[in-house]
């Protein structure tokens, strides 16, 4: 049974996801790359520097400096920043609220996994620091996702094996780092999208937290 359920930000909890995309186009616009949905899409979970480089190999801009990286993922953070200054509720994704307050009530433990340096920031703006027990982001860990570090560190904060552990994940990324982890997940978004996902949620409506604590189907060992 599940003790902990774990949340990634962006996509899963607030619709920030399109923000991060959205900073990405602009930078290749501004720079003549190519940037496809597709490529948007497969970047999601992945941290700011491992993204760029992502976009530079595609391009084959694959040897630039690193004074040119830092530069341009600053650039993209500046994107990214800009565009978050005027989130409120309505960025938040329906439902998920809720949950979140029904999981607790059962005395689940919830945690918040973010690749993001700028989840605290987030949080706050949307004053919704309170509801998580734990908050890990960009700034605890040394690997992003697909490693489970983030996972990890959030379940051994908690004191919940990983076994016991729940993640609600966007990015395919993040479903193969619970994967890793030897965590439950539930994909948010599309089977098409997520097609590791052994389960995909499209919102957080109609959600059987019963059948969900108890039966959330593991990944095949
Ligand atoms: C993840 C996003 O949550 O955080 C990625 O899905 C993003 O798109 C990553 O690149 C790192 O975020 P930040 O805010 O530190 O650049
Ligand atoms: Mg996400």
């Amino acid at each position: 049974h599940i003790r902990a359920v774990l949340f990634d930000l962006d996509g899963v909890v607030v619709r920030t996801d399109r923000f991060h995309e959205l900073g990405w186009v602009r930078l290749a616009e501004a720079h003549g790359w190519d940037f496809s949905a597709e490529l948007g899409h497969r970047l999601r979970g992945i941290s700011r520097l491992e993204s760029l480089d992502i976009i530079l190999g595609e391009n084959g801009l694959a040897g630039v400096s690193d004074a040119d990286r830092t530069a341009w993922a600053e650039e993209k953070n500046a994107y990214y920043r800009e565009a978050v200054q005027g989130i409120d509720e309505t960025d938040v994704l329906p439902g998920v609220l809720s949950f979140i307050r029904e999981l607790r009530e059962r005395d689940i433990k919830v945690a918040l996994c973010s690749a993001s340096k700028n989840a605290p920031e987030v949080l706050q703006l949307l004053k919704i620091t309170d509801l998580f027990d734990e908050v890990v982001c960009g700034l605890d860990i040394t690997r992003s996702k697909p490693d489970p570090q983030v996972f990890e560190m959030a379940a051994e904060r908690l004191g919940v094996p990983n076994f016991h552990c729940l993640v609600f994940e966007d990015a395919p990324s993040g479903v193969e780092a619970a994967r890793r982890a030897g965590m439950k997940c539930v994909g948010v978004g599309t089977a098409e999208g997520l097609p590791e996902a052994p389960v995909v949620i499209p919102n957080y409506a109609n959600i059987d937290i019963e059948a969900l604590l108890d039966s959330a189907r593991p990944f095949r060992p």
